[in-house]
């Protein structure tokens, strides 16, 4: 009698062990084990020169999530289709994110590498939902861009200060190229540029296609006095805009314009995912989803 007592405590026991286990790891029935993965998704560039940008970043998060596979996609298609008549072929986040399904990931931490939550990270937002929707992932959840939030803002005008050529003076301008959008989040630039001349006058942004443009900048510029100015891309990579936009001969770039107006140019041709000091907001940017996979 007793040792039938014994027996079905024990059972009971048993199962209490295997159903708190299962709670435990939310393994329930068949699921799989955790499998996490990290999908960066950027805009995306056919420039040879914009590459050094993603390796620094895919090395930056392999070496501060080394157990984590990190795959990649791009969300332009031109581009993509651009890399493939290059024989090189890059993922949609649909696609990269249908893959990592095949593949049996759990978990999975979708990086944002665009600098403002514009469009392009909208866009972004509405794949993660949809996929969260499909329940394929225990969990999907997508990371902030680069300049999301105050604390980040602090950061970014740190690292644009610090990445300021060492032969700058004073009195001379530097002049940040942002992307600019049609989207809301467009405010973002203005913003920025508040924040930066708190601790330097002379700095601006200006955007190719949004608020401020590079007329308001050669005002501002005139009225200050300048005569020299740094242009500096405030894009991930020094792709196309930078190169012609910025830097290039045609009469519309922002160089011919300030030069044009009297203003000595001095155009650096790096973006800012070559910077650790940026490169490291977008890494540390993944803890915020990875958090929560504990
Ligand atoms: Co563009």
């Amino acid at each position: 009698m007793k040792s039938k007592r014994l027996m079905s405590m024990v059972v009971f026991v048993y199962f209490c062990l295997i159903s708190m286990n299962c709670l435990a790891s939310g393994n329930h029935g068949n699921q799989p084990a955790k499998k996490m993965g990290i999908l960066l998704v950027a805009f995306g560039s056919s420039e040879a020169s914009a590459q050094v940008s993603f390796e620094n970043i895919d090395k930056k998060v392999k070496a501060a999530y080394p157990d984590i596979p990190v795959r990649w996609a791009y969300t332009s298609s031109i581009i993509r289709d651009k890399l493939a008549k290059q024989g090189k072929n890059l993922d949609s986040p649909e696609v990269a994110l249908s893959k990592m399904l095949d593949e049996k990931f759990t978990h999975v931490a979708v990086q944002s590498l665009h600098t403002i939550c514009g469009a392009e990270y909208h866009d972004l937002r509405r794949t993660v939902g949809a996929f969260k929707l499909l329940k394929g992932f225990q969990r999907i959840i997508l990371g902030y861009p680069a300049m999301s939030t105050q604390k980040d803002m602090e950061r970014i005008v740190a690292a644009i200060i610090e990445t300021i050529p060492k032969e700058r003076r004073e009195k001379d301008a530097v002049v940040l190229m942002g992307h600019g959008t049609h989207h809301p989040s467009n405010v973002f630039y203005a913003a920025l540029m508040f924040q930066l001349q708190l601790r330097d006058p002379n700095v601006f942004v200006g955007t190719v296609e949004g608020y401020p443009g590079i007329d308001f900048i050669k005002e501002t510029l005139l009225k200050k006095k300048i005569k020299k100015v740094f242009l500096m891309p405030f894009m991930s990579v020094a792709g196309d805009h930078a190169k012609n936009d910025m830097a290039g001969n045609e009469e519309d770039s922002w160089k011919s314009i300030l030069t044009k107006a009297g203003i000595q140019c001095v155009p650096i041709l790096k973006g800012t995912a070559e910077y650790d000091s940026f490169a490291d907001i977008w890494v540390d940017h993944i803890r915020g989803p990875l958090s929560h996979f504990k």
